[in-house]
C-alpha cells in the first residue's frame, strides 16, 4: 500500500455514491493537505455536492473510505463529523431567517460551547461570564466577515451577498479545522465576490484548511493551491491551478468544446 504524505489531513479513497441507478461519484480518490485551499471544480451535475455530502455525513457513501486525521468518517453522523473539525456551508442557506444576525452566530457558538448543562439550568455565574465571552466572540466573527454593522438586523433582511457571508460566520463559529465551502460566491456580484476572496485569504491565515467547490474560475484560479476536476463523477485532473487551466480534458469538460476550438 502506498504511504500517504504526513501532511494529508483528509484522505478520500475510491469514493462511490449512487442514487438508485445513477452513479453520481465513482472511484473518487484525492487528499486534502493540512493548510491548503483545494478546489473541487467540474460542470453542473459532476458530483461535487454529493462528494461534500458524503464527506460530511449527510449521505452515506456506497463505496470507498473517507479518513480525517486518522479517523474513519464512514458511518458517522454530521454532528460527529463537525465535532472532529470538518465544518461545511451549504449550497442553499443554513441561516435561521427569523433570528438576528448575532443570534445566528451565537447559536453556532453554543453548539461548540463547553458549558455544562447543569450549570446552564441553575444559571451559575460562570454561565453569565461565558455568555458575555460568547457574545464578544460572535461580534469578533461578524467583524471578521465584514458584518459588524449588521449584528442586530434580522437575518431575513440581509441582502443576498451578506446572507452568504453570515453562513460563513456561522461555520466559523463551529471552530472548523477543515472548512468545506459549497459555491460560496454563487449569486454574489463581482464586488461581493472580491470581498469574499479577501475573507478567504484571512481564513487561511487562521490555519484553517479549505475545501472549496466553486464555479467561478477566476476565483478558483486566484485562491487555490491545488485544483481537482470532476466530470461525470470521475476525477479527470488533479494539479496546480496553472496545470488545470492548461489541461485540454478539463477545458473540454468544464469550459466546453467551443472554448477549445477558439483556443486551438
Ligand atoms: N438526492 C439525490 N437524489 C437523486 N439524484 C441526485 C441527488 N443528489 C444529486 N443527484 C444527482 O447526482 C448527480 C450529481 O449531482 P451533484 O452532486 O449535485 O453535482 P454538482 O454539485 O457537481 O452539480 C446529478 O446527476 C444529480 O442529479
Ligand atoms: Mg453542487
Amino acid at each position: 500500500m502506498s504511504q500517504s504524505p504526513a501532511s494529508a489531513e483528509l484522505i478520500v479513497k475510491d469514493l462511490t455514491i449512487r442514487f438508485g441507478g445513477l452513479t453520481a461519484v465513482e472511484g473518487m480518490t484525492f487528499e486534502v493537505n493540512r493548510g491548503e485551499v483545494l478546489s473541487l471544480i467540474g460542470p453542473n451535475g459532476a458530483g461535487k455536492t454529493s462528494a461534500f455530502n458524503a464527506i460530511t455525513g449527510y449521505i452515506q457513501a456506497n463505496g470507498g473510505s473517507m479518513t480525517y486525521q486518522g479517523t474513519l468518517l464512514n458511518g458517522l453522523k454530521p454532528n460527529q463529523i463537525a465535532e472532529l473539525g470538518l465544518v461545511r456551508t451549504f449550497q442553499k442557506t443554513s441561516v435561521f431567517m427569523g433570528q438576528t444576525v448575532l443570534d445566528n452566530v451565537l447559536h453556532g457558538l453554543h453548539l461548540v460551547s463547553k458549558q455544562r448543562p447543569l450549570a446552564i439550568i441553575f444559571g451559575l455565574p460562570s454561565v453569565a461570564r461565558e455568555e458575555m465571552e460568547l457574545a464578544a466572540e460572535a461580534h469578533r466573527i461578524l467583524g471578521f466577515v465584514g458584518l459588524s454593522g449588521r449584528a442586530d438586523w434580522a437575518a431575513s433582511s440581509l441582502p443576498y451577498g451578506e446572507l452568504r457571508l453570515l453562513e460563513v460566520a456561522i461555520a466559523l463559529a463551529a471552530k472548523p479545522k477543515l472548512l468545506l465551502l459549497d459555491e460560496p460566491v454563487s449569486g454574489m456580484n463581482p464586488s461581493e465576490t472580491a470581498s469574499f476572496m479577501k475573507i478567504l485569504a484571512e481564513i487561511r491565515k487562521l490555519d484553517i484548511t479549505v475545501l472549496l467547490v466553486e464555479h467561478d474560475m477566476k476565483m478558483v484560479m486566484g485562491v487555490s493551491d491545488r485544483v481537482v476536476c470532476l466530470n461525470q463523477g470521475k476525477i479527470i485532473a488533479n494539479g496546480s491551478p496553472a496545470e488545470i487551466q492548461g489541461n485540454p480534458e478539463v477545458i473540454r469538460a468544464y469550459l466546453g468544446e467551443r472554448y477549445v476550438r477558439a483556443q486551438g
